[in-house]
């Protein structure tokens, strides 16, 4: 079962940078660092506008000094108190990734930042180095690879379980945006807005979620792509609305990724599927309780959470909050992934760099690959759907 003893001296001192009132995914940053009561909420810039980050910020709880109207404030304001942040969350839109993540670690605090890590490769490539200069965490919030189950795909995989990897089916097709949904959603201008996006929308809104857990799951790192993108709705080019990726692994194993906002009447349709000599396992974020492990000429077999049978049971971190059952979902996925950061903060902190060899967390490797990832769709599409190599 789960360890909710305190494991660390003391609470993290923590704030945020984005995530305001009405904000998509402000809460879920919230609401997974307090969870175990390792990440303190001291300080934060909340919002572009500032007084609205402020009202909402003192209503969350923070001291009304410590209510920053930007990011630059704050990380200087910070620094400057004995009981100062340790560490800050981004959760601002794609483009400002890169400059408040920079500033952040340049002011020596612990980072967890959202996805798309940055635009371009290369400023993902200098966080990396940053963070290694200045001896801090560097994570990017890929909230659903905490789920348990994702953990037994993964530990299937290294044990052999279905053999050596053929092939990957990932999908994240929802239909959310099937209409011109933009047009009253401020959530949703940004996303459609190549300058604020990025150069994809939904290759790195969402196509990135699964293509890290595959990554994660197997290991396997990717040889060349080639991507289909497609503006369904057209006041959106050249930003794709749905796009399909094929890929060659390194090692021989190939892959499927669609990624689409408008695939009308699903809701998710987040899928991991990962195709073996012997058997398959597919995973998907709607029953995130279950993973379904099929052996070629045997019945199926749906493997549940909380079960003994299963080979992830690591204790502390991804293991059972509640018994076999109950229904965990989205917000224990997220507090596991801030139980893990809580932990490699203190091991950093600590200069235990042996914790952190064997320690798991989605970490800035992840975030390049991801924009990588993107880039090189964005460049096969945008030359006829072409294979590009990946590096
Ligand atoms: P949103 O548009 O709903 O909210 C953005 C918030 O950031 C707003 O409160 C806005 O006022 C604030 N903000 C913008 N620029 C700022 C700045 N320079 N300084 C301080 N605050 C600023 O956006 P949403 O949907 O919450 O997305 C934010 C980020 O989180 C994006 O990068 C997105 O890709 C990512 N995301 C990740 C998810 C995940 O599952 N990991 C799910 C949803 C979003």
């Amino acid at each position: 079962m789960f360890n909710e003893e305190f494991q660390l001296d003391a609470p993290i001192r923590w704030g945020m940078v984005g995530g305001g009132r009405g904000s998509e995914i402000g809460y879920s940053h919230r609401a997974a660092a307090q969870r175990d009561r390792l990440f303190t909420f001291v300080a934060a810039a909340l919002d572009l506008d500032a007084e609205r980050g402020r009202d909402f910020g003192t209503k969350l709880g923070l001291a009304p000094e410590r209510c920053y109207p930007d990011y630059k404030t704050l990380f200087a304001e910070e620094a400057k108190r004995e009981d100062g942040i340790q560490a800050v969350s981004i959760a601002t839109p794609n483009s400002t990734h890169y400059e408040i993540a920079k500033a952040a670690l340049e002011a020596g605090l612990h980072v967890i930042c959202e996805k798309p890590a940055t635009i371009h490769v290369e400023d993902a490539l200098e966080l990396k180095a940053l963070a290694e200069k200045q001896n801090k965490m560097l994570a990017v919030m890929y909230g659903y690879t905490g789920f348990q189950m994702v953990h037994q795909a993964r530990e299937m995989v290294r044990r052999g379980d279905i053999g050596a990897v053929r092939v990957i089916q990932m999908s994240f097709a929802h239909g959310f945006h099937n209409t011109e949904i933009e047009k009253n959603s401020p959530g949703a201008k940004w996303r459609m807005n190549p300058e604020v996006s990025g150069p994809s929308f939904i290759i790195g809104d969402c196509g990135t979620h699964p293509f890290y857990m595959a990554g994660m799951i197997t290991g396997l790192k990717v040889k060349s792509l080639m991507c289909s993108r497609q503006s369904f709705i057209e006041s959106r080019a050249p930003l794709e609305d749905n796009a399909h990726v094929l890929f060659q692994f390194e090692g021989g194993a190939v892959g499927t990724l669609w990624a689409s906002a408008i695939n009308s009447g699903s809701m998710h349709q987040q899928k991991v599927r990962i195709v073996g000599e012997k058997a398959s396992l597919e995973w998907w974020d709607e029953y995130p309780n279950q993973l379904r492990y099929e052996v070629q000429g045997e019945p199926v077999r749906i493997l549940e959470r909380g079960m003994g049978y299963l080979h992830n049971d690591d204790p502390g971190v991804s293991a059972n909050r509640q018994g076999g059952g109950h229904a965990e979902g989205f917000f224990e996925s997220w507090a596991n992934l801030y139980h893990r950061y809580a932990l490699a903060i203190d091991a950093y902190n600590r200069n235990d760099k042996a914790f952190l060899e064997s320690h798991w967390y989605p970490d800035i490797d992840g975030g390049i690959d991801g924009v990588k990832m993107v880039n090189a769709c964005v460049k096969s599409a945008d030359n006829g759907a072409v294979w590009v190599d990946y590096d």
